[in-house]
């Protein structure tokens, strides 16, 4: 199995998860190959979740670190589950086109494009 799928599964063992029970690990790898792993954090106000994706981006962001090449998202679903649209727009600002692997508890597999999963995207580019 790809090192970064089996990360996300991993992270995802860390998801708080209680409301839906629906647990997610994201796993980012970055330029030089650093992997930055994030798991869904939800709260009793339920608005206030936050999902793995953005949990693994923003701790990387934060730790000084610009430039990323593949994320792996893993749930437990039967079928490998793509990133909500929220998710899309916040990796498309920080992470452009970068490769996206979901899989599902078995760690099966299928490989995006970010651009693929999120075309027209809004961005700085319509800020000008
Ligand atoms: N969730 C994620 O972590 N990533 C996604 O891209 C979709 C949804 C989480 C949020 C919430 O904790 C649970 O899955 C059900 O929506």
């Amino acid at each position: 199995m790809d090192p970064l799928v089996s990360a996300a599964l991993k992270a995802r063992e860390n998801a708080r998860a209680k409301y839906s029970n629906f647990k997610v690990g994201a796993a980012l790898e970055d330029a030089s190959g650093r992997v930055h792993t994030g798991s869904n954090v939800e709260n009793s106000s339920y608005g206030l979740t936050m999902c793995a994706e953005r949990v693994a981006l923003f701790k990387a962001l934060s730790e000084g670190v610009a430039s990323f090449r593949r994320i792996a998202i893993a749930t437990g679903a039967e079928q490998p589950t793509p990133p909500c649209g929220a998710c899309r727009q916040v990796l498309w600002e920080f992470c452009r086109d970068i490769e996206v692997i979901l899989a599902n508890r078995n760690g099966v597999t299928r490989t995006f494009r970010l651009r693929d999963l999120f075309p027209e995207p809004f961005d700085d580019a319509n800020l000008t």
